[in-house]
């Protein structure tokens, strides 16, 4: 009888603090949708003071992964270390399909009435754009990607670059509630007249401008990171040989051919990534951006200094203000760079690329405001949206220990994980886009199940 009692108390109190828990739980949740309420999120992120000297300021993966992290917010642990899955979660799912069909307006893509719980600062809706089909392809990445289980997050008719035509006050509106590389919040109206203006070439419209030079084969693009996997790779030849070959922030090619090849058409980075590389690596042999005849210069903008510089490139002036004040933008690009080398993402791409392919569990942090897809994840999506063919060399893979943090790393230094970036869900949806065989992606051993 007491034995049978004291075991109905047991069971009593397991429920009950179970019940606890739970409570719990759903309090932090709520709570931490909550603080990403309108207002609130604007007052917390001032924008306009931001330099890289801001605490809060995005580090670029591997641009402070051989020293301690510069930020103290990665001193704290970080939710965005539990290990994560791709599968979209069922609300995604829904709303995906709501945003598929739904077609009201001719630019806009209202993808979803802001319901109770996904807040406002997520904003899965986009501009529309009609993208011309550039080649016959018959086996191009946007011909599969439907047939896969990315289909239902891909949108083939949004802006992959921002130029000259989308800025007007309606869009001004509507891209100013969403900070960093995902809106336009923080930038003045005039700033981006100013520089998107200039932006105004077909050459600035299209990622592969001077593609019909290549007649009716399927465009072929290398998508290169710096990763230590490249180190003795012999890569080099089979990089060159693609019609395009796209590489990112600290890249460095001499003496390094044999592995990572020599050309570059396409270098994508932010104007702050770009100063982090230029102060970080410049004991490994990085100069600045690759110049050469085939170059294009993609910007990831994330502050008005990335308009600023701009600008300046495509004027031939000085920087007007911000951190690059009076900096002269041909000792980055080139005596001979021009506005039709310039081209920057559209902030619709990376909200969309945030949202629908890498959305981490830092948007359910207070970290929310500095996440962003790492420019290497932005470069690699991008091609995949504008290729018909992908490989990817030097991104993170699962056996990422064995490999150094760049390539041209003198002495081995681990790949560092930062709260800005998830890596791991990068890593992750690298293995998912290979295995659904829309990349290709340089993997050092061929898994055993292949
Ligand atoms: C940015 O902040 C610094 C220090 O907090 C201040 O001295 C400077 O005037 C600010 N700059 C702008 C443009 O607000
Ligand atoms: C861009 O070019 C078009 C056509 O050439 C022209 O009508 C338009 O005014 C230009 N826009 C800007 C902002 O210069
Ligand atoms: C990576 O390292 C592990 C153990 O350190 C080893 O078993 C594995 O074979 C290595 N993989 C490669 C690709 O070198
Ligand atoms: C690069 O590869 C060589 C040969 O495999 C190796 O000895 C060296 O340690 C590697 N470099 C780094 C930084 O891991």
């Amino acid at each position: 009888m007491s034995l049978l009692r004291s075991l109905l108390c047991g069971v009593g109190a397991f429920i009950l603090v179970l019940c606890v828990c739970i409570l719990c739980l759903n309090l932090q949740w709520i709570l931490t949708w909550f603080i990403g309420l309108p207002g609130i999120l604007h007052v917390t992120k001032p924008r306009t003071n931001s330099s890289s000297q801001h605490p809060n300021e995005p580090l670029e993966r591997g641009i402070s992964t051989n020293q301690r992290p510069l930020s103290p917010l990665t001193s704290t642990p970080s939710p965005i270390r539990v290990p994560h899955t791709l599968t979209p979660t069922k609300r995604q799912k829904t709303t995906q399909k709501k945003s598929e069909s739904s077609t009201k307006s001719p630019t806009i893509r209202p993808n979803r009435a802001t319901g109770p719980t996904e807040p406002p600062f997520i904003g899965d809706s986009y501009m529309r754009e009609d993208v011309p089909q550039r080649t016959d392809c018959s086996d191009s990445i946007r011909g599969q990607i439907k047939k896969t289980v990315f289909g239902s997050r891909f949108l083939g008719h949004l802006p992959v670059l921002q130029w000259a035509k989308h800025v007007t006050e309606e869009q001004y509106e509507r891209l100013s509630q969403y900070p960093g590389a995902h809106g336009w919040g923080g930038i003045k109206y005039k700033t981006l007249v100013e520089t998107l203006s200039v932006l105004n070439s077909s050459a600035n419209q299209q990622m592969l401008d001077n593609w019909e030079t290549h007649g009716n084969e399927c465009s072929r693009c290398a998508v290169v990171g710096n990763g230590g996997i490249l180190n003795n790779s012999q890569k080099g030849q089979e990089i060159d040989g693609h019609h395009y070959v796209f590489r990112t922030n600290g890249v460095i090619i001499k003496g390094f051919e044999q592995d990572v090849g020599s050309r570059t058409t396409h270098y994508t980075f932010s104007t702050n990534t770009l100063m982090n590389s230029i102060r970080k690596y410049a004991v490994n042999g990085y100069k600045g951006p690759p110049v050469s005849k085939e170059m294009r210069y993609v910007f990831l903008p994330d502050h008005d200094r990335d308009y600023l510089l701009v600008k300046a490139a495509a004027t031939h002036t000085p920087v007007d203000r911000g951190p690059e004040k009076d900096k002269d933008p041909s000792k980055y690009f080139g005596e001979d760079v021009s506005a039709e080398k310039l081209k920057m993402y559209h902030p619709d791409f990376i909200r969309y690329l945030r949202n629908r392919f890498l959305r981490s569990n830092a948007l359910k942090t207070k970290y929310k405001d500095i996440y962003r897809p790492s420019t290497g994840a932005v470069m690699l999506l991008a091609a995949l949206h504008v290729c018909d063919q992908v490989s990817a060399y030097g991104f993170i893979t699962p056996d990422y220990r064995n490999y150094s943090d760049h390539y041209y790393d003198r002495s081995y230094h681990p790949v560092g994980f930062y709260i800005n970036h998830d890596l791991r869900l990068e890593m992750n949806l690298w293995q998912q886009l290979h295995q659904a065989g829309l990349i290709r992606l340089y993997m050092r051993q061929k898994k055993s199940t292949d």
